[in-house]
């Protein structure tokens, strides 16, 4: 390569780079996000938002709380700039744990209902799930479901599935069960339903829809997008089960059904609120809060975002609108009442 072509050639070069916006041509910026989340989907959201800002986004996946202590122990020095859970209860102990920062977005606080999101702007709701009841339609009588209360009665004796009480959807129920009826109704009705289970709690709510479907249970406590995923399996036994059950929504009369949300934070010591928040106002906006309807099956929390399909078959209904302090506060004294009740 001769001289004068090496300096054209460079001339060229820097010509092209003053063109390019300096955002673009930086070390690609990066935020690291600490996640209870376990779905497929999640990634593909996150690869959209690198192609979209050039933002790359690390991934931790551990429980809500795991992820809590692990904040706790790295202190300043964690590598976190998110904090994402399943469930309206980690988002709330984490905040009172100290370990979120306020934020402040226009796109936020006008996509979100205010109940969906923290008084005090730590954290914001991204979708919502529907904690339900998913029954045989061919074993179980119109009329027969009403509330999460009667399925304490001796009339589902050997007929209903359940997860572990180990789990926080459960737990998070639970809270509102307490919250509705007081403590000691609460741990009589755990006890009642467990007695009521055809087996042990096993497995998760995929498998409680199977157990109906095969004709094993006749009802089965289930979070709505499990079906939702299931109709939209690759797998025929999957499409086959879900064909096989019809969802219910319990406490229609009354205070509604449980509704649980995912939701995120900013962690109190990233230097990285701006991308963080940018991140946030990404997964609110009316094109991905209407993937999550037919990728994840959840709901969206955006007003403007359409159910899907799927959604629209299961129903509308009305949603238990308790606080989500009340699934931090009262976690502590579900999961001893469950033990007492001995759900497993
Ligand atoms: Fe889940």
């Amino acid at each position: 390569m001769n001289k004068g072509f090496l300096h054209s050639l460079l001339a060229a070069l820097a010509a092209l780079a003053a063109l390019v916006p300096s955002s673009q041509i930086r070390a690609a910026e990066e935020i690291t996000l600490y996640t209870q989340r376990h779905y497929e989907f999640d990634e593909s959201v996150h690869r959209l938002f690198t192609e979209k800002t050039g933002i790359v986004v690390k991934v931790v996946k551990a429980a809500s709380d795991e992820l809590i202590v692990r904040l706790q122990e790295e202190g300043a020095n964690t590598p976190a700039d998110l904090y994402m859970t399943a469930d309206g209860g980690g988002l709330d102990r984490a905040k009172k744990a100290g370990l979120l920062q306020p934020f402040s977005s226009k796109v936020i606080e006008e996509k979100v209902p205010a109940t969906l999101r923290d008084p005090d702007s730590e954290w914001v709701a991204l979708t919502k799930r529907a904690r339900v009841l998913i029954y045989s339609p061919e074993r179980v009588k119109p009329g027969e479901l009403s509330t999460y209360e009667d399925l304490a009665d001796p009339k589902w004796r050997g007929r209903l599935v359940a997860r572990s009480s180990s789990n926080i959807y459960n737990q998070s129920l639970m809270t509102t069960v307490i919250e509705a009826n007081g403590a000691e109704a609460s741990g009589a009705w755990a006890a009642s339903v467990r007695k009521n289970m055809v087996r042990p709690p096993q497995g998760g709510d995929r498998d409680q829809i199977r157990a109906v479907s095969s004709g094993l249970a006749d009802v089965a406590i289930s979070n709505t997008y499990y079906l939702g995923l299931l109709e939209t399996s690759e797998d025929q036994s999957d499409r086959d089960a879900a064909a096989a059950v019809k969802v219910f929504f319990p406490n229609q009369e009354g205070r509604g059904a449980h509704v649980n949300i995912s939701g995120a934070g900013i962690v109190k010591s990233s230097k990285k609120a701006a991308l963080a928040t940018q991140f946030l106002e990404f997964l609110l906006s009316d094109e991905i809060q209407s993937m999550y309807t037919v990728k994840t099956m959840e709901y969206p929390v955006s007003e403007t975002a359409k159910w899907s399909e799927t959604q629209l078959k299961w129903g509308k209904f009305t949603a238990d609108d308790v606080a989500f302090s009340v699934l931090g506060d009262r976690n502590a004294e579900a999961v001893r009442l469950f033990n007492k009740a001995g759900w497993e």
